[in-house]
């Protein structure tokens, strides 16, 4: 394996005794077949480098940018509006890392976010403590990579049990057929992420996103304007390309258009 050596700045950590982990990581869970693949995925290297001496920042020059911006008047890179997946420029690509605009969510979270107790869900939440601009990245949802069958395995404890879940499938489609399907579980062990909570009219929205691995990040971008101190969604049903699911109880989100209910899990 020959990971790209960017250092990711993440200084979070959990309220209670839980593992933090800086990206998602695999953890031997079964024998199967299926997590055999998973594994070869996992320590493979996605070759895809640029050749630019730029700023990467034209999809039509880098083979793999334009899908981060900086905004008029904006000082941050964000994420633009009708997106592509992203790929962005690593260690092995000739840009250089100073000028090249390909590069956000490999450098770690935001700074500013803050775990709290969130009175509309009665659990933990994840607030920001500073404005944050439409398409800004907030964190990645990291946590344990599981097999469809590990975490169907999971999911039925956690329904048994009346536990909260964590477990997130991220299903990746172009046009209507399924390419990818990614699944993470910060349950047992994860980052700030993990603290998200789900609502039906969400401030955020996830993104997939590739550095040097074909396994996509789940980015987590403002999907608007966020002010200080407002909580951090995203809906767990997905939008458009992405869907991402967990189990349907009932939705504590109070936003004006609530279903009432959660997302259900389906994992194929
Ligand atoms: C990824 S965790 C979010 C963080 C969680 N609140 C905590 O305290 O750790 C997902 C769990 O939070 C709760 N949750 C998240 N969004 C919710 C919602 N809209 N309505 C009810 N419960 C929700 C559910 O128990 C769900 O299984
Ligand atoms: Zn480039
Ligand atoms: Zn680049
Ligand atoms: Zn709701």
């Amino acid at each position: 394996m020959n990971r790209s050596e960017i250092a990711l700045n993440d200084d979070y950590e959990h309220p209670d005794s839980l593992e933090y982990v800086l990206e998602s990581v695999l953890m031997p869970s079964d024998d199967s077949l299926d997590f055999e693949r998973l594994a070869d995925e996992y320590n493979s290297v996605l070759l895809n480098q640029c050749q630019c001496n730029g700023a990467c920042e034209k999809s039509e020059i880098c083979p793999h940018g334009g899908q981060y911006e900086y905004p008029k008047d904006g000082i941050e890179l964000v994420l633009k509006k009708f997106s592509n997946p992203v790929i962005e420029c690593n260690d092995l690509c000739k840009c250089s890392r100073n000028s090249c605009s390909n590069r956000l969510v490999q450098y770690g979270p935001r700074k500013n976010l803050e775990i709290f107790d969130s009175p509309v869900y009665g659990s933990k939440g994840l607030r920001t403590t500073i404005n944050i601009p439409e398409g800004g990245y907030i964190c990645e949802y990291a946590g344990e990579l599981l097999t469809a069958s590990e975490a169907k395995r999971r999911l039925k404890i956690n329904e048994e049990l009346g536990l909260m879940n964590y477990v997130l499938v991220l299903n990746e489609y172009t046009s209507e057929t399924k390419q990818q399907v990614t699944i993470v579980d910060p349950s047992r062990r994860g980052n700030i992420g993990r603290y998200l909570n789900h609502s039906c009219q969400p401030n955020c929205h996830i993104a997939a996103v590739r550095i040097d691995c074909p396994i996509p990040k789940i980015g987590i971008f403002a999907a608007r304007d966020i002010l200080a101190q407002e909580e951090m969604c995203f809906h767990y049903g997905g939008e458009g390309q992405y869907k991402t699911l967990a189990y349907g109880k009932t939705c504590l989100c109070a936003a004006p258009n609530c279903t009432g209910f959660m997302p259900n899990t389906a994992i194929e």
